[in-house]
């Protein structure tokens, strides 16, 4: 098993080759996205659809009917949880962090976890290839460390696991954040699980109904149908324990 320097000295060395190779011609700034992206399997799921739409990939109005694609549900995203500098719970969502705590929150979190979970949680940042096991996916919405009964995990329950880091795998203890910090930190984790659920139902809509059908309200039905989802899997799933 590696110690904790064994593996923070990895990852350093792992950052500094990344660094001397954007010296070369290849620019980190794009490695680490300054905002959230959508994920490869939902532009890939959009791509199939408007590439059907008008008649193949070849049509000359593919490229744009592929782009307004991405840009509706990435604009339907943006609504709902804001950016990645400033990051916001959904409307109707209450008893959650102050936004102010949250825009500390992603900022600490680019600081400090995206070069390995990726800005957008997908597990993918620039230091996650040459990690094993592979910094943990938040978007697919289970979390067997700090949730291994099934369900979203509380946020006490990650900052736990933050303060004390897991020794087996790469993540150093992050308790010299403190605990608001940490406390804020998980609740980020949890709008990150969130956004990238509901970024596949916002795909999923815009599949079967096609352009301009992410107006209005309809972000926000979709997002309150998928929380009404989680509330009713978790019942059925977990006990209940306060
Ligand atoms: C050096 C890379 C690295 C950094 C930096 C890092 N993590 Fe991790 N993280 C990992 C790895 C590896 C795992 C374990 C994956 C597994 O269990 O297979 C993990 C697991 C987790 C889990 C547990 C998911 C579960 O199973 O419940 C959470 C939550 C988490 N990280 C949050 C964070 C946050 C927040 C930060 C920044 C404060 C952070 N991590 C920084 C690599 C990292």
């Amino acid at each position: 098993m590696q110690t904790l320097f064994q593996s923070l000295s990895i990852v350093r060395s792992l950052l500094f080759g990344l660094l001397l190779l954007g010296g070369s011609g290849c620019d980190l700034s794009q490695a680490v996205p300054s905002d959230w992206v959508l994920s490869k399997t939902s532009q890939e799921r959009l791509r199939e659809r408007t590439a059907e739409m008008v008649g193949g990939e070849e049509a000359a109005a593919f490229r744009g009917q592929f782009e307004v694609a991405k840009a509706e549900v990435l604009t339907a995203l943006e609504t709902l949880f804001g950016t990645a500098q400033a990051p916001h719970w959904p409307m109707g969502r209450s008893g959650d962090e102050a936004p102010t705590l949250l825009v500390e929150a992603a900022a600490v979190y680019q600081a400090e976890c995206t070069h390995c979970h990726g800005a957008e949680g997908f597990g993918n940042g620039p230091s996650s290839p040459f990690l094993e096991p592979a910094p943990w996916n938040f978007s697919i919405g289970v979390f067997p460390r700090t949730a291994p009964q099934g369900g979203l995990p509380k946020p006490k329950d990650i900052k736990d696991l933050l303060a004390y880091g897991i020794d087996e795998a790469s993540m150093p203890p992050f308790e010299r954040l403190g605990e608001e910090t940490l406390i804020a930190l998980s609740g980020h984790v949890l709008l990150l699980t969130r956004r990238a659920q509901v970024e596949w139902a916002l795909v999923d809509a815009w599949i079967k109904a096609g352009p301009n059908s992410l107006q209005g309200d309809k972000p926000l039905e979709i997002y309150q149908a998928w929380e009404s989802e989680m509330a009713n899997a978790s019942k059925n799933n977990t006990p209940v324990q306060d």
